[in-house]
């Protein structure tokens, strides 16, 4: 049964407030008030907001009792009913995107990205404790970044290891390492293992990258601005890594 919402405020003033709040838990109860507003079934708000009916209810009582001031005084009591449980894909896919975003992001950014790939609203307080937990640090511009990515290079690129071209230390040995190993100091990286691998079967992969034919979004960004003749460059210098390594060996 749907109770009914007093009228405190406007749809347009509530939309005002959503986006004008930081507060991304009043931001998530101003949104349910809306949808409500707006006469969404009760039952897909639910799923939308990814609330418990109990949450759902609360926040409408609270709401028609003391209007927005109401809203956004509610307090976390707990985790019980209001924690939903968020598929670590979505996280996934996010990071892997915020990996190759050429500009300034944020969490209301990474928040509205998970809106639109996946249609679920995410806490501003989630958001920014998953992204703490896969060991992001707020990037506030494009240098913090670079800055993050040469320090990690440079950590690639001084492990004793053959030589590599300039090309593939810049722009491949940060996730796979600057000898192909996909591990740095002992931990797994980003991208997989190489090394090994012929040059035939690297070029194949690189180009089903590329046309889409292997999916993957991080490596299809990286390849688009690359053309054929790179690919194939960089197939027949992973493809050499095993004879680089031997040979670094026999020269020690
Ligand atoms: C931002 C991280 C990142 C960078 C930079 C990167 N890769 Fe990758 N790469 C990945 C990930 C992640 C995968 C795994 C994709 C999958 O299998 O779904 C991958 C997969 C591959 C594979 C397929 C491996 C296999 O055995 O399936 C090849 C080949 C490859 N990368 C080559 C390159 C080359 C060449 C460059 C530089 C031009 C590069 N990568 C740069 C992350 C990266």
């Amino acid at each position: 049964m749907a109770i009914k919402i007093i009228e405190h405020n406007t749809i347009e003033e509530l939309k005002r407030e959503a986006r004008d709040t930081v507060d991304g838990r009043y931001q998530l109860r101003l949104n349910t008030i809306i949808l409500a507003k707006q006469g969404v079934k009760t039952k897909d708000i639910f799923e939308k907001m990814l609330i418990s009916k109990n949450t759902y209810y609360h926040w409408l009582h609270s709401y028609n009792d003391g209007g927005t001031e109401a809203l956004k005084a509610i307090k976390r009591v707990g985790q019980k009913n209001g924690n939903p449980k968020y598929d670590d894909k979505i996280f996934k896919e996010v990071f892997e995107k915020l990996d190759l975003m050429e500009e300034y992001w944020s969490i209301p950014k990474m928040q509205k990205l998970v809106l639109e790939l996946h249609n679920v609203q995410v806490p501003y307080e989630t958001m920014r404790m998953r992204i703490k937990r896969a060991g992001y640090s707020y990037k506030s511009n494009r240098q913090k970044e670079d800055d993050k990515l040469n320090a990690l290079r440079e950590k690639a690129g001084n492990i004793g290891a053959f030589k590599v071209s300039q090309k593939y230390k810049s722009k491949c040995s940060s996730c796979h390492g600057v000898n192909g190993s996909g591990f740095l100091n002992g931990k797994p990286m980003m991208g997989p293992k190489l090394i090994g691998q012929n040059e035939e079967e690297l070029y194949t992969k690189l180009s089903d990258f590329k046309a889409g034919r292997k999916e993957n979004m991080i490596m299809k960004g990286l390849l688009i601005k690359l053309n054929d003749d790179d690919l194939k460059r960089f197939a027949k210098e992973i493809g050499e890594f095993p004879a680089r390594a031997k040979a670094l060996e026999e020269s020690k």
